[in-house]
């Protein structure tokens, strides 16, 4: 279990240079008690769905990528912008991250103008790798150099595909000021391929590719030494690795926590470190409900009916 003195001195400071999630209005009298809360995102480009939880302040942010404009239904790039376009006009000032799908480093470039003018909230997604997966002669470090570049002319980056802690560091260094792991891929790899016989001491998400040399391709467990027992979320404890890197060197790149299944791996995001969560809509529509609130407010409501209410 984490407790508040798990917190070192380190996250602490991190965490006093972070931004102010919820600012105090002009002529508020009562300080907002969640002032440096993590930020809550919708992981969808599908407006039906957003638009409702944005209404009720759940999220404050939308993460997008091809696969869920697709889903949105997008079939030409002109219609995936005019998403876009309406997705940025409707979160303003939020953040909406807009996914690259040019892949030479120029063609990203010009692309990121291209993107960064559908609102002043677009954030630019670039890729960290897998270039070489699409074109095997390509530059591994086309998404690295693409960020700095970005950088350099001020366009703000959420660096995506995410799957090692040393990934997040590049990308920190590169510029990015959104680093998105993908936790719930990195659980669902090392649950189905988990080889729990291996000696211990590896990285949970460790992956042994010998696919190339017709071996296996195998993914290590080990405990989930950051709550102090054998869970075996590699995606959380991905998250905590990132989080205690990132406060041992004071980076204030954000640490957007992507690819979220359940409920469960929310909360143990939040306990690992995580500045934002990214979460699909359906998971959101949950957040608010438990069997025993359910149950809670039956009773109340029967028993109000004694005084007339
Ligand atoms: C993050 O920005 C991605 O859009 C997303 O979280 C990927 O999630 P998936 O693994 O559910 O596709």
């Amino acid at each position: 279990m984490f407790t508040p003195a798990f917190s070192s001195d380190a996250m602490l400071g991190r965490k006093s240079l972070m931004p102010t999630v919820n600012p105090d209005k002009a002529g508020n009298p009562i300080k907002h008690p969640a002032a440096k809360a993590p930020r809550i995102f919708a992981d969808s480009a599908t407006r039906a769905d957003i638009e409702p939880l944005f209404r009720a302040g759940i999220i404050n942010g939308i993460t997008t990528n091809p696969s869920l404009l697709k889903k949105a239904g997008a079939r030409s790039w002109d219609q995936a912008k005019t998403i876009m376009r309406d997705l940025c006009a409707l979160l303003k000032p939020h953040p909406v991250s807009l996914e690259l799908t040019e892949l030479a480093e120029e063609a990203m470039v010009r692309q990121a103008s291209e993107l960064a003018e559908l609102g002043d909230n677009a954030v630019i997604k670039v890729p960290i790798g897998g270039y070489r997966a699409v074109n095997p002669s390509a530059d591994p470090f086309t998404g690295l150099k693409v960020i700095r570049r970005l950088w350099e002319r001020g366009i703000k980056v959420n660096t995506t595909l995410i799957f090692n802690t040393t990934q997040a560091l590049w990308a920190a260094n590169a510029g990015a000021i959104y680093v998105s792991p993908f936790l719930g891929r990195l659980a669902d790899y090392a649950y189905k391929n988990d080889k729990p016989a291996r000696p211990p001491g590896n990285s949970l998400y460790w992956i042994e590719d010998r696919a190339g040399e017709g071996g296996e391709q195998n993914a290590h467990n080990s405990e989930y030494v950051a709550a102090g027992g054998p869970v075996k979320d590699a995606g959380v404890r991905l998250i905590f690795e990132i989080a205690t890197v990132f406060a041992n060197y004071q980076i204030t790149s954000e640490i957007l926590a992507a690819s979220i299944r359940t409920p469960v791996q929310l909360t143990e995001c939040l306990l690992a470190g995580a500045d934002i969560l990214t979460v699909p809509a359906k998971v959101l529509q949950t957040v608010a409900d438990h069997p025993l609130s359910d149950a809670g407010m039956k009773a109340f409501s029967e028993d109000a009916k004694a005084f007339g209410k």
